[in-house]
Formats: structure tokens, sequence, C-alpha cells
């Protein structure tokens, strides 16, 4: 034997010292105390040691295998919770993690900036349910009976009387049945038609204008209807009142704009016309005056109505309304 159990001890701590991952603390502790380690070799070779050696030698031995075994566990712990530290510090050099920010839903942008306009012009904003009776949604309105309007295609019923609101329109009449003239409003909100497919959703959303006093003509409409699409499109925009017909207007006038994409030389999103509808309007029905109890001798008033999808759609050149409705966050991003 030419080492003795004290050498072989110092040069285990000494290799241990220099040991610095778990890996090689192993395979030292294999090497030293293993099955066939040195220290384990040294016990068993005991025999051959002098007589008198033997007791002293095989205590020692014994104790340093011991030792051995204690400092190697307790480097292998000792580098565990050190490099658990270095992870758990934090790295000031790492680039930082992007903070993800939603924004406003296209349509809630436009419901804004149509909201904005009109709230300028002396506006006040009017809310109300989305779960309408069949008076306020038609009977109030002048809608008779058999109007093609309450055909089951179009309105979804919650029963006999109740509707899902197939226009922002109710919202005249509660109004008025709350207010004297001078009224001025506008209605926001979800409506819901039995419709869909490239331009019509079953739910969109509308805005309701509503102006009542003393000597409106439809003068004042056209001119509000113009200052809004200046202002909701750009000043360039030019537009037209066509004729047209809704029971709750008399007379009754729909408004085209030139079209956002050709100007006015005809294109698919047009079909070839040059101009393209984005509003209802017309002068109050005195019979909807009546349903409200208004003196219609003394007031008169005009109400209109836009699609607040068709106006994202030509504001920002998109051709598939559904798009607004899928939650494509590649999409939405845009605006
Ligand atoms: N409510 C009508 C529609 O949904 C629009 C409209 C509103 C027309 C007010 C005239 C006056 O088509």
């Amino acid at each position: 034997m030419e080492k003795t159990i004290e050498q072989i001890y110092v040069d285990a701590l000494k290799q241990l010292k220099t040991a610095s991952d778990p890996e090689s603390i192993k395979s030292l502790s294999i090497h030293y105390i293993g099955r066939k380690g040195i220290v384990t070799q040294f016990l068993r070779n005991i025999s051959k040691l002098p007589q008198k050696e033997r007791p002293q030698a095989g205590k020692r031995a014994n104790e340093v295998k011991k030792l051995l075994d204690q400092k190697f566990k307790e480097a292998l712990r000792e580098l565990k919770t050190t490099t658990s530290e270095t992870t758990d510090q934090i790295d000031v050099s790492l680039p930082g993690r992007i903070v993800l920010q939603g924004t406003l839903h296209p349509i809630t942008q436009i419901t804004r900036q149509v909201c904005d306009i009109f709230t300028r012009l002396g506006f006040d904003i009017a809310e109300g349910p989305e779960v309408e009776t069949d008076y306020y949604n038609f009977e109030a309105l002048n809608i008779p009976k058999n109007h093609p309007a309450r055909d089951m295609q179009d309105t979804f019923y919650v029963s006999e009387n109740i509707v899902l609101r197939t226009q922002t329109s109710p919202m005249q009449i509660r109004v008025m049945e709350k207010h004297t003239p001078p009224v001025r409003i506008i209605a926001p909100g979800k409506v819901y038609r039995c419709d869909s497919d490239l331009t019509h959703t079953p739910m969109f959303h509308q805005v309701e204008g509503l102006l009542v006093d003393e000597n409106i003509s439809f003068g004042n409409l056209k001119g509000i209807l113009t200052t809004f699409v200046h202002r909701i499109f750009d000043d360039q925009t030019s537009l037209r009142f066509r004729p047209s017909f809704f029971p709750f207007t008399e007379p009754s006038a729909e408004v085209d704009i030139l079209c956002v994409m050709c100007r006015g030389r005809g294109c698919r999103v047009c079909s070839q016309t040059g101009w393209l509808e984005v509003l209802g309007a017309g002068m109050v029905h005195p019979k909807v005056f009546e349903n409200v109890c208004y003196d219609t001798t003394r007031y008169t008033g005009f109400a209109f109505g836009m699609g607040i999808e068709r106006i994202a759609m030509l504001k920002y050149g998109i051709d598939d309304i559904r798009k607004y409705f899928e939650n494509d966050l590649r999409f939405l991003r845009q605006f």
C-alpha cells in the first residue's frame, strides 16, 4: 500500500475543491468511496498491514470514508443552492417583455367619432333597451301590422309582443315620451335582424338622430347631415338626398355619398353607380308626434339613422362585414 489513509484524505479534499459541477463531484465520490473506490480498497486491504497498525488504520479509514461522504454531499447541496440563486437573479441586460396593449374595436371607434361630432352640434346621447316591445319598435313608429318590415324573416321575435329591436328608431318614441321639445338626441346601439351575408350580420350597430323644435325644416336636416358627412369622411365628400320611404318620416330620404373608393367613376363597391347609401332620414311623421302627444301644429322635427358597420367599412375600405365580429387580432390590430 503506497499511500496512507491521511494522504488519500488530503488528496480527496484537494480534488473536491476544484470540482465545480455536480458531475465531477459525483465521480470523485465514486472514485474515493464507491464500491471499488480508493478508501474502500484501503479498508479491504487492512489485513495486509502489520498486526499492530490494523485497528488504528481501520478506525481512521472508516472515519475518513464517513467524512468524505459528508463533504461530497455538502458540496453537492451547496452547488444546487448557488445555481438556483443565480437563476433567481434579475438579468437587467435582458430585453424587456413587450406588454400587449389592447385597442378599441373599430366599431367602438366609429361610434365614438359619430357621437363626438353630434355632441359638438348640441345633441345629447340617449340609450335604451335592445329587447323591445312591438309597440316601440313598430306600432308607435307608424309601422302597421301588415308592413313587410315586420315579416318573420327580418325580425327576431322573443314572444308575440317582444322583439329584439330591428332599428334604433324606438328611441325616438322613448325620448319624446319623457321630454317636451326642444329635443336633440342621438341614440347609438345594437340592433338585430335575421339576415347574414357579406354585407349583413344578425347583430349590427346603428346611430339614431332626432331633433324636434319649432320651425324645423328639411333644410335643417340637410345642413346637419352635410356637416356630419363632411366631418366623418372629409369635406370633399359630396352627398345627395334621394327620395325614399319610411313609415315614420314624411317626406323621407336616403342619403348617398360619392363613392369613397372610385370618387364617382363607378366600381365594385358602389355597384358601378358612383354613389353609396349611408343614411336614412326624413321629417318626423305627424302620426308619430300624435303617438307621443306632441302638438303637431307647433312642432316639427327630423330623424335619421345610420349603420355604423357600413360607415366603418367605407372609411377603412373593408369589403366583408363579418370581419368585425370574428375577433381575429391580425384584423383588429390594424385600427
Ligand atoms: N330606422 C331606419 C332603418 O333602420 C332608418 C331611419 C331612421 C330612417 C330615422 C328615417 C329616420 O332603416
